[in-house]
């Protein structure tokens, strides 16, 4: 499907850009006019995958991590988050809820979040190569009033 619009981010693995990524992701995803609620769960998803980027993926190094979103016709936004980390040694494992490498430090539910607040998941890794997280949501068609 044509590509309306696109923006590309990308900034230092360091949990105080994890906020401004969720904004910025969510300050693109406006001109969709999407409600609330929808931008709440998007910025929750992105936010998770940035999450995991910085401190799963470069662990305790500094590295990028990078963001490309696409605004599709259909009101669809696509937003991939890729780190060039440690990678994942079984995906299907890392997503299952409650799985986590962190012991009790963490809930291991971020891919759960992810999938639930998203239309589209997917997830490629290669050990020692990077993660690359790939979402999708369509908001709602809105009834405007014009007057
Ligand atoms: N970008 C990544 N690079 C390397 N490993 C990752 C990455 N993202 C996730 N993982 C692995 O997948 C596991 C599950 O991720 P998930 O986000 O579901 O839970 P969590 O991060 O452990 O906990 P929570 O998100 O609830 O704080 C992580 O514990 C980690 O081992
Ligand atoms: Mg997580």
């Amino acid at each position: 499907m044509k590509t309306l619009n696109e923006m590309h981010l990308h900034f230092p693995s360091v949990s105080i850009n994890e906020s401004f990524a969720r904004a910025a992701v969510a300050a693109f995803a406006v001109q969709l006019d999407p409600t609330l609620d929808e931008l709440c769960d998007l910025k929750t998803a992105v936010s998770e995958a940035v999450t995991n980027a910085i401190i799963h993926g470069y662990q305790d190094t500094i590295g990028v991590v990078y963001i490309d979103c696409r605004i599709l016709p259909d009101s669809t936004i696509q937003v991939r988050v890729r780190d060039r980390g440690c990678g994942i040694a079984d995906i299907q494992k890392a997503m299952e809820p409650l799985y986590t490498t962190s012991g009790s430090e963490r809930a291991g539910l971020g891919f759960a979040v992810m999938k639930s607040f998203t239309d589209k998941l997917r997830v490629q890794s290669r050990l020692g190569v990077g993660t690359t997280v790939f979402m999708e949501k369509t908001f709602s068609p809105r009834v405007r009033c014009n007057g």
